[in-house]
């Protein structure tokens, strides 16, 4: 008789498969405080015992039909440690007449092939990964586990909510530290779509508000052009409450602000001025003599 394998290292393998099942679908280890995880352990517990109890009492039965040989070797047998008798079957052969019986009756050059029952745990682990695979396609077809997309788009929520949580607390551009950056122009452009086209109209060239393509302005608060634009933008015209201080009212983040001064600086150095001729408004104000 065969000596078979303790419940406790059963048991410890059902533990070790439910762990990884329940990790698989929950994603995290919190099901470690779920009753529904301590529930499947407990159930699974008591069947791995049951299954158990039920081999003790099929052995007993055997053991009374032995012969005395056959009781004295099986009792022999029990006493040896369970991993080091596994060790060894793991390097048993079989003797010529056990091979001769299994022998499939085909070979070539001498190779032959016998027919061998694959080890026990070998077809456990088959068994297990084809399950596995079932439950892993069922759970990936008709639920929403490890939907890549829902991931994804999961994922990219928390990014852009954590960029906007930094945003919020980061240091914002202000008056001294506003610098102009050509970074900053496509962004600063999608702002002044926003929130000044409708005065200033397309590419900055004037309606209710000025033309600020041309090198003529009404303020000049400041020495050098990129300052200036950012004074009128956070502090609005002193003259005109049509211009609104957007950064003093909180409309707009210094940080906004030194994006569309940036882009405010683009169309008024880096491009030619859009003249009346070509739709722009009339140049308002004085000609400006701006600081490098
Ligand atoms: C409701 C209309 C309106 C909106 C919206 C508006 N502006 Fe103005 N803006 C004006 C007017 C009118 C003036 C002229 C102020 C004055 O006469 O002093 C002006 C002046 C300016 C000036 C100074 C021009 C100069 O010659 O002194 C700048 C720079 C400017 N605006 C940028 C912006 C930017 C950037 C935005 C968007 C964030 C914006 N404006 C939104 C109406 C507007």
């Amino acid at each position: 008789m065969k000596q078979r394998t303790p419940v406790i290292l059963i048991i410890a393998v059902i533990l070790a498969i439910l762990f990884v099942l329940y990790y698989m679908f929950v994603q995290s280890t919190s099901f470690l405080s779920s009753p529904y995880f301590w529930g499947t352990v407990v159930i699974s517990v008591i069947l791995a015992l049951i299954h158990n109890a039920l081999g003790d009492l099929i052995e007993n039965n055997i053991y009374k039909d032995l012969t005395k040989e056959a009781k004295a070797e099986y009792l022999e047998n029990r006493k040896k440690p369970y991993f080091k008798t596994l060790w060894k079957s793991a390097f048993a052969k079989q003797s010529a007449k056990e091979e001769k019986d299994i022998l499939i009756d085909h070979g070539f050059d001498g190779i032959m092939e016998l027919d061998n029952q694959l080890p026990r745990w070998w077809l456990g682990l088959f068994w297990f990964g084809v399950t596995y695979c079932i439950v892993y396609m069922l759970a990936f077809f008709f639920t929403d586990f490890a939907d890549p997309i829902k991931e994804y788009d999961e994922e990219y929520k928390a990014q852009i909510a954590s960029v906007e949580d930094y945003l919020k607390t980061a240091p914002q551009a202000t008056q001294e530290s506003a610098l102009y950056n050509a970074d900053y122009v496509a962004e600063g452009e999608e702002i002044f779509k926003t929130s000044c086209v409708s005065c200033h109209m397309d590419g900055g060239k004037g309606g209710i508000g000025p033309n600020l393509t041309d090198n003529h302005w009404i303020n000049q608060p400041e020495q050098t052009l990129f300052k200036n634009i950012f004074h009128i933008v956070w502090n609005g015209s002193p003259n005109n409450p049509t211009m609104v201080a957007f950064g003093g009212t909180g409309q707009l983040t210094g940080n906004d602000i030194e994006k569309v001064s940036s882009y405010i600086y683009h169309i008024n150095q880096e491009q030619k001025p859009i003249t009346v001729s070509e739709g722009g408004a009339a140049p308002q104000g004085t000609e400006a003599n701006w600081q490098q």
